[in-house]
């Protein structure tokens, strides 16, 4: 299994380009399940978790054609077996995406139930509820969701936690329902619009993402059509993060700015400097932040995707920093591998308060979950001598060519096979 080695103290300088994001992407290659038409999606990034989606489709009877320029078509003409096995959702819970299309589509999907999951217990009642409410029968079999439906019927869906790919798989079968579907504390996070826009770029008609209310009007068919993925602001805010924490001064291309107004406030807040063009962000900041105080909650507020990150920011920070997780039990787990680097956190059931220290010290540490893993490299980034980061496989699953990089802004990281 490959690990990173980084050789903290380096200040972070320069210019990067930002990937596609990855929690666009994935449901939007699921749409291409809508449709006996070519997709052509543009920037797509190169991540172990959209392999497994397109392993998935592929699996499903997708015919898939990658370019080199970061595009892919898909063509799904006839689908073959209408299933999602457990060993590909087992390694990715986004698979779930795969059930509003199939059944929408073709009256039928046997997906498996996602397991266990590291970052808390993760259910999925409400996309099955919803397809329950649009006419489908489900049951549960031997770990698997069987769903059966003639034409899924429009209905008034209202969900009681702000879940975003509940509201994407939801949003994809009623695009095929007769009728008009009603999503009701819909979620409001960027990647539902973006999922919205290619969907309309389809044909589908759907008024209202980004708002909590999402209305559909089915219609008989989607067709062919051509989108461009958003860029990643999980990313984007990652990297704003790493070039704080090490007083560094840096500008993304390609991203994002709209849909970071929560990050990019809390590091104003930090001491950074900030300023925004419609898709570039130059930030540049002090020798020494100072620790902020935040709570995750749904879109527009802090995004829980960045929690950990900004647990690594406050760790070197000047005073003392609360960081209270809202929407996931058991999301701290970063935090016993930040003490071996020397961090200073004490975690009080969903809150954690963490005194920034002067230096972190270089250790061996684990990568846990994917976001997790991220705030291991930028902790390593500012530690005192070499940090070995191991399972590094979850940081594949979502930031691309982390180590070029990261080495590009000037940072000291190496990949070991
Ligand atoms: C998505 C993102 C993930 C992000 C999360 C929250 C993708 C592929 N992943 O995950 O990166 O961390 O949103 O912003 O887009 N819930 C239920 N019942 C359900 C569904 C969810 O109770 O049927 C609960 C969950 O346990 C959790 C909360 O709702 O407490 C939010 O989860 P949800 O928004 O569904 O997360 P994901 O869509 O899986």
């Amino acid at each position: 299994m490959d690990k990173l080695a980084i050789r903290g103290g380096k200040r972070l300088q320069g210019e990067i380009r930002i990937s596609g994001a990855k929690n666009a992407a994935l449901p939007i290659l699921c749409a291409s399940l809508l449709t006996g038409e070519p997709l052509y999606l543009d920037n797509l990034p190169r991540l172990n978790d959209i392999s497994t989606t397109l392993t998935l489709l592929g699996h499903i009877g997708v015919q898939i054609a990658l370019d080199e320029r970061g595009g892919v078509e898909l063509h799904g003409a006839a689908l073959t077996r209408l299933e999602a096995p457990y060993s590909l959702v087992k390694t990715m819970r986004a698979s779930i995406l795969v059930l509003g299309p199939m059944l929408a589509r073709c009256g039928e999907a046997r997906v498996s139930l996602p397991g266990g999951c590291a970052i808390g217990s993760r259910p999925v009642d409400l996309h099955i509820k919803g397809l329950q409410a649009m006419g489908a029968q489900i049951d549960i079999e031997h770990g698997y969701i069987l769903a059966r439906a003639g034409r899924l019927r429009g209905a008034r869906i209202f969900m009681d936690t702000v879940t975003v790919t509940g509201t994407e798989n939801l949003m994809m079968a009623a695009t095929l329902a007769s009728g008009t579907t009603i999503l009701e504390n819909a979620a409001r996070e960027p990647e539902v619009v973006d999922l919205a826009d290619c969907l309309i770029a389809m044909g589908a008609d759907i008024r209202g993402a980004g708002s909590d209310t999402i209305t559909i009007q089915g219609v008989e068919r989607l067709h062919a059509a051509h989108y461009r993925i958003m860029p990643d602001r999980i990313e984007s805010g990652t990297y704003l993060v790493a070039a704080a924490m090490t007083g560094g001064a840096i500008t993304l291309r390609d991203s994002c700015p709209q849909a970071l107004d929560a990050v990019i406030e809390k590091l104003r807040e930090a001491g950074a400097v900030i300023h925004c063009d419609h898709d570039s962000i130059d930030l540049t900041a002090p020798a020494r932040l100072r620790a902020v105080n935040l709570r995750t909650a749904p879109y527009p507020a802090f995004p829980t995707d960045m929690q950990a990150q900004f647990m690594a920011l406050n760790a070197t920070a000047e005073g003392v920093g609360r960081v209270t997780e809202t929407i996931f039990e058991n999301r701290f787990m970063h935090v016993q591998e930040m003490r071996r680097l020397g961090a200073q956190i004490e975690i009080e059931g969903n809150t954690a308060l963490v005194r920034g220290v002067e230096h972190l010290q270089g250790a061996t540490v684990m990568a846990t979950d994917l976001r997790a893993s991220a705030s291991l490299v930028l902790a390593a980034l500012v530690a005192e001598g070499e940090t070995v980061i191991e399972r590094i496989y979850h940081i594949d699953r979502g930031y691309e060519c982390i180590e070029e990089k990261l080495n590009q802004l000037g940072a000291s990281v190496r990949r070991i096979h």
